[in-house]
């Protein structure tokens, strides 16, 4: 029998990542499925008979989410709570995506963050996340909250894209470099999420929370440096500007970030055999794209 997945946030940076891969997913944007309503919940079950759930909606403007936050929860908490009831009324899992930014980031570097950590997020948006977990495990007992970090690839804005395109502009960039984390390719974690939907939905799969990031960790001035050498190599970018790291205080933003991010994913490998991606395959494929 072959799976459907019904994926909401269909045309986020993550949710289109599922038109790439071999599988009956059936991508939902938002105008479509908000998942603030329950009544556009119910409608996309029946119409569309899924196996699962993949929730790859969110309020993501870290930011912006400091003066936001009714929107920043609505989204976040409430509507992963809501997905995770029409989830359990029909007897089917939901895998929900989480993030990095649950945790306070101020273990030693070197050292990894497990699903057994203490949460204690340090921004808005970080807290909006641990709700939504927290109403998805709740409410639905068959969920499963998969924390990723660092996200990129070719569809939506991100990290990796704004680093070629600043490599453009100008000569030097600075770059924040005492933050560390692992980049993760979005088509690694689409992968990721279909071999889970199948095992939760066999009944192989343990549901509960796992984490799942790319390889290896380093800091945001790392990638940035990656990133920018192997565009240039490409003949993405004509020049090959100097990258310069600054500390956190130096670039001030609204909403404050974990110093070290970095998750421990060994748990997941275990349960399904899956191994952290390279993130340099996932920026090899970013980069194919855009050549
Ligand atoms: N990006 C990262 O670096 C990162 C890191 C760690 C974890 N994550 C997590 O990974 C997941 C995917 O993130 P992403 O990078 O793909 O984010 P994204 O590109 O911002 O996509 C989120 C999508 O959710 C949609 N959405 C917003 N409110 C909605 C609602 N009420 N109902 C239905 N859809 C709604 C947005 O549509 P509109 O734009 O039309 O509102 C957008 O298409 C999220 O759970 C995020 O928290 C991301």
């Amino acid at each position: 029998m072959s799976l459907r997945l019904l994926v909401t946030g269909g045309e986020g940076q993550l949710g289109r990542e599922f038109a790439d891969l071999a599988v009956d997913a059936v991508r939902c944007g938002h105008a479509e499925l908000d998942i603030t309503d329950p009544a556009s919940i119910r409608a996309a079950l029946v119409r569309y008979q899924p196996h699962a759930i993949i929730n790859a909606a969110a309020y993501t403007a870290v930011d912006r989410a400091e003066s936001e936050r009714e929107a920043a929860f609505a989204i976040n908490a409430t509507g992963p709570g809501l997905l995770a009831q029409a989830a359990a009324a029909a007897g089917i899992p939901l895998l929900h995506v989480s993030t990095d930014y649950v945790f306070a980031g101020d273990k030693p570097v070197g050292e990894a963050w497990c699903e057994t950590d203490a949460c204690a997020p340090r921004s808005v948006y970080g807290q909006s996340k641990l709700a939504g977990e927290q109403a998805a495990l709740a409410a639905c007992p068959r969920a499963f909250v998969l924390r990723t970090s660092w996200v990129f690839g070719r569809y939506g804005n991100n990290f990796a894209k704004t680093m070629l395109r600043l490599a453009a502009e100008r000569d030097e960039l600075r770059v924040v470099g005492d933050q560390h984390g692992c980049p993760t390719h979005a088509g690694d974690i689409a992968a990721t999420l279909v071999r889970a939907a199948e095992a939760l939905v066999a009944g192989t799969l343990a549901p509960g929370i796992y984490h799942y990031a790319g390889a290896p960790a380093c800091t945001w001035h790392g990638f940035a440096t990656a990133v920018i050498e192997q565009g240039h190599a490409r003949g993405l970018l004509a020049r090959l500007p100097l990258v310069h790291p600054i500390a956190t205080h130096e670039y001030p933003v609204a909403a404050p970030r974990p110093a070290n991010s970095v998750l421990d994913c060994s748990k997941l490998q275990l349960a399904l055999g899956i191994p952290s991606a390279d993130w340099h395959n996932g920026l090899n494929k970013l980069l194919d794209y855009l050549s």
